[in-house]
Formats: C-alpha cells, sequence, structure tokens
C-alpha cells in the first residue's frame, strides 16, 4: 500500500521504536535530515562490527529476494553480502531471463511469488517506477535498486555515507560537489542531487549539451535553495570543488548510437587534470567506470571510489536491519 510515496505496510503498522520497519525505499525523497543521521549511524556501527567479527547473526533467518532485470555487479553482489554478514539468507535473481519473467509474467506477479519465499524484496528494473509499481502490490519492504533513468536511492545513501566517513560528518555543509559525465541518463545522480538538496552545499553539473540534468530534477533542488550552476568545462570549476561525481556515459539508454559516439569520451580524468584540484578533496564514481577515470590516478589518495563501494556494504546493512525492524 503506497502513501504519499511510503508504503505503510499494514501488517507492520506504525512502529515508533523502529520507525522503518515495513517500510519500502523507493526514493531518497523519504529522508529527513534526522533519518540521514540515524542511517549513517547504523552504517557506522555496521562497519565497526564487520571490522570487528565479520559476520553477525541479526537477521538470522530472515531471506532477502534479489531480482534484477538489470545488469549488476556492485549492488546486487552488495545486498547479497549485506544479508549474509547479517546472518540472513538470499533468493537470488539476476538472470530474468531463467525466471518466469522469460515466460511473460508481470512485474506484480513475480513480487507477489517472491514475497511468499522472502521477506524484503530489492528490485532493479529497466522503467522509472517499478519498484513503486512492486511495493504497492507486496506486502513486504521493497528497495528500489535503481528504476530505469529514474532513481538508485541506496547508492546515493551509500555516496553521501562515503562523503560523511571520509571529510567528516560536519564538513557536508558549505561543500561544493560537482557532478560530472551524463547528468541525464545517470540515476544515481538524479537520487544524490536530490539528496544534497537537504544541506547547504552548492553543486555543479558538468556536462555535454546533450546529457544535462533533467529539468525535474534541476527545480528540485532549486526550490530548496539550493546554488546550482550549469558548464560544459570541467576546468571552470575543478579548482574550488571538495567531492568530483564522476559518472559513466550510459550507452545502453541511448536511442541513436551515433549521439553515444559523440559523447562518450568528452571527460577524462587523469592525474594531469587532477593537479588543478584542491589536495583535500576526493573523486568518486558509482562505477563501473569505462574510461572516464584513468587507471593511473587510481593511487592517489583522492580517488575513493573503490572505498565508496565497501560503504555501500555498511550502508546497505542498515537499510536491511531498519526494514526488517532490527535497526
Ligand atoms: C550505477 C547504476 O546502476 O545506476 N551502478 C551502480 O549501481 N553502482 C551506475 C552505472 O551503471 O553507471
Amino acid at each position: 500500500m503506497v502513501i504519499n510515496n511510503f508504503s505503510a505496510h499494514l501488517p507492520f503498522g506504525d512502529n515508533k521504536i523502529a520507525p522503518w520497519y515495513g517500510k519500502d525505499i523507493l526514493s531518497v525523497k523519504q529522508f529527513s535530515h534526522d533519518d540521514l543521521d540515524y542511517v549513517f549511524g547504523v552504517a557506522h556501527e555496521m562497519r565497526e562490527m564487520v571490522t570487528r567479527i565479520g559476520t553477525f547473526d541479526l537477521l538470522k533467518g530472515k531471506i532477502l529476494a534479489n531480482l534484477f532485470y538489470e545488469p549488476s555487479t556492485r549492488t546486487s553482489s552488495s545486498f547479497t553480502a549485506a544479508m549474509e554478514r547479517l546472518g540472513g539468507s538470499v533468493i537470488p535473481i539476476n538472470e530474468v531471463k531463467y525466471s518466469s519473467v522469460s515466460k511473460g509474467e508481470s512485474l506484480p506477479d513475480t513480487v507477489r511469488t517472491l514475497e511468499c519465499y522472502a521477506d524484503v524484496i530489492v528490485l532493479r528494473h529497466p522503467e522509472i517506477g517499478s519498484a513503486a509499481l512492486a511495493a504497492r502490490y507486496a506486502r513486504k519492504p521493497v528497495i528500489n535498486a535503481g528504476d530505469g533513468v529514474g532513481e538508485h536511492p541506496t547508492q546515493a545513501l551509500l555516496d553521501l555515507f562515503t562523503i560523511y566517513e571520509e571529510l567528516g560528518v560536519g564538513v557536508v555543509d558549505g561543500m561544493t560537489v560537482t557532478m560530472l559525465g551524463d547528468l541525464k541518463y545517470g540515476r544515481t545522480v538524479h537520487s544524490l542531487a536530490r539528496l544534497l538538496s537537504l544541506y547547504n552545499v552548492k553543486i555543479n553539473y558538468v556536462s555535454p549539451d546533450i546529457l544535462r540534468l533533467p529539468r525535474e530534477v534541476y527545480n528540485e533542488v532549486a526550490e530548496k535553495g539550493v546554488p546550482q550552476a550549469e558548464f560544459a568545462s570541467l576546468a571552470d570549476v575543478l579548482p574550488e570543488t571538495d567531492v568530483l561525481y564522476v559518472t559513466r556515459v550510459q550507452k545502453e539508454r541511448f536511442e541513436d548510437p551515433e549521439a553515444y559516439e559523440s559523447v562518450k569520451s568528452a571527460y577524462v580524468i587523469d592525474c594531469d587534470i587532477m593537479q588543478n584540484a584542491k589536495e583535500k578533496m576526493i573523486v568518486m564514481h558509482p562505477l563501473p567506470r569505462v574510461g572516464e577515470i584513468a587507471i593511473e590516478f587510481d593511487d592517489d589518495p583522492r580517488a575513493a571510489y573503490f572505498r565508496q563501494m565497501e560503504y555501500g556494504l555498511y550502508v546497505r546493512m542498515a537499510l536491511l536491519a531498519m526494514v526488517l525492524g532490527k535497526a
């Protein structure tokens, strides 16, 4: 059941001790500043627990259905690792072509099937709004792991957690974040820009003209009073940047292959270019990268993208514990 973008699952009811118990996670719009502090507090504890004891039984006996209609390496495997590190188990459906989806089964029916066997469903699907659709039919919590070019809320949460852990909790306010690359189709950008609009930040967008941020997202962020500016050249904004968020040009979303060819190599971050950036800043990327960051930059301490993946494990552990009423 969906009420105001939130799902209030009747069997779970309102729970003041575990307010996320039974809730869906469909969009970053569900999260307030206080919610973020709470998620990151739990994620930080998860990080310490994993470092100290590796695996523990917080979600023992619980089952996650990991339903992926689009390719995934990090999101899928980090949800699996998160569930298993918490003592739970996973039904992996990474290749929907081997499931009844290939026989023409609808998303609502697939979701209704999986919730008979699982306690929570993680869904990645090529269509905007698919996670909300699934949540409408599911009694169990649905977590959006990317709905087409819509949102990718758990990625944005782990992106922000990365900034907290790398640069310090208090420093997000006052920061300049520069997003680079495919801002049109990059759903992680859409979610992160919305999430950052809860803070006192400045956001720069650097992209080819045909890959500018959708107006809908731009206007939502503007309504929150966040200063934003768009550029074609990274050189204009790199020196003031505290977080450089690099993205891949999303080849699979282009209708015209020539248009993709014309922008695919628009920006490449390398050691030379990064000489013009601050010494204390970070470069992030949701990954996979396909050439937008040169491998030679990986050893630079500012290259945070591999650490970012690890932070994703702790955030997803926190989210699973929350929606299953254990945090
Ligand atoms: C991103 C995605 O799927 O949107 N990857 C991820 O989840 N880490 C980014 C991308 O595919 O470029």
